[in-house]
Parts: C-alpha cells; sequence; structure tokens
C-alpha cells in the first residue's frame, strides 16, 4: 500500500509581544461573551491534522487576539485605541475524536507597531499535540498589510496562513465563518 498522502505543515510564526501571560484563557469557545463584543463575528474552526492526514485527538488549541479597535488586552499594547470589555481576547479548547476545535470570536483590526509599520489582522494560535508545540497566526485575504508584513512574508508557505471568511449560514445577521486547518509533525 502507497503512503498516505503528506499534507504540507503549517509554517511557524512568532509569538509576539502581546501573549496574554497575565490571564487565564477563557474555556467557554466564546470570545464574544454571548454577542457582548465588538466588531464582526466571525466562527472560526477547523481541524488539527497530522501530515498523513491523521485527526489530532485532544490538541490543546489555544488563541489570543486584539479586539475590533486592533488593541490588545495587554501591557505592552501602548496605543490609545480603546479596549472592549465585552471582548476576551484569549481562549482555549480541546479537540474532539476528528480533531475538531471551534470558537466564537470577532475579526480583529489590523493594528500599527510604528508610525510606518502596520500588522495585518490576525489572529494568534499554539496549538499543542504529543509531539510538538506550533506557535503560528492566521491572517486574512485581502488586508491591505499582507503583502508588506515582515512576519507573513517569512513564512514559507503565507497562502496556508491566510483564510477567506464567508457569510455564516444560520447564525446572527452579518457574522461570517471561516475554517483555519493545522498541520503538525507526526507523533
Ligand atoms: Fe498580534
Amino acid at each position: 500500500m502507497a503512503d498516505a498522502e503528506t499534507l504540507p505543515r503549517t509554517p511557524p510564526q512568532i509569538l509576539g509581544p502581546f501573549y496574554p501571560f497575565m490571564h487565564t484563557p477563557t474555556d467557554s469557545g466564546d470570545l464574544t461573551n454571548g454577542g457582548k463584543a465588538q466588531g464582526t463575528v466571525l466562527y472560526l474552526s477547523g481541524r488539527i491534522l497530522t501530515d498523513d492526514g491523521q485527526p489530532i485527538v485532544n490538541a490543546r488549541v489555544e488563541i489570543w487576539q486584539a479586539n475590533a479597535n486592533g488593541r490588545y488586552a495587554h501591557p505592552n499594547d501602548t496605543t490609545t485605541q480603546p479596549l472592549d470589555p465585552g471582548f476576551n481576547g484569549f481562549a482555549v479548547t480541546h479537540t474532539d475524536s476528528q480533531g475538531r476545535y471551534a470558537f466564537k470570536t470577532i475579526r480583529p483590526r489590523a493594528y500599527e507597531v510604528a508610525p510606518t509599520r502596520w500588522r495585518p489582522a490576525h489572529i494568534h494560535f499554539c496549538v499543542d499535540s504529543s509531539s510538538e508545540r506550533l506557535v503560528t497566526q492566521m491572517y486574512f485575504k485581502g488586508d491591505q498589510y499582507n503583502e508588506s508584513d515582515s512576519w507573513l512574508n517569512s513564512a514559507s508557505r503565507k497562502d496556508l496562513l491566510i483564510v477567506d471568511p464567508a457569510p455564516a449560514t444560520g447564525k446572527e445577521a452579518g457574522a461570517q465563518a471561516v475554517t483555519f486547518d493545522v498541520v503538525m509533525m507526526r507523533a
């Protein structure tokens, strides 16, 4: 029998300066606090897979992100953009028997990191399986800063890190949905 197809591994990205070490991630799956958060609701889901296409069961999936104003609830973020008390930008879950995870969040905004440098909108991921820890970032198709971002452009396959949200069917008006699969090393 031929070997199973090898999927391209998800490229790593930097942890960044805004990892919310001082907080405990919510395990509710809902970063919007029941829809209280500002911004476009985003249903974010996907699978965590090995590079031979097998689901990774009980992988720990952690995300953190800026709010709809491009602001992190973190002391290193000294910009003047407002915090959103309705938004919880740090969450964790574990994959099910099919390797699936899901979060309800909002689309983050791009943010300025220097007078002439902006980061495109992105969501940070840290995924732990039994074989490795993968730290990466997920970006959005069409963001005006995708072409100039040094971190995104440092990825071996930037296309694997860029998603294209679509209207979420059967959800609240204006909500979007996106799938982001993560491919990791085999155990
Ligand atoms: Fe970031």
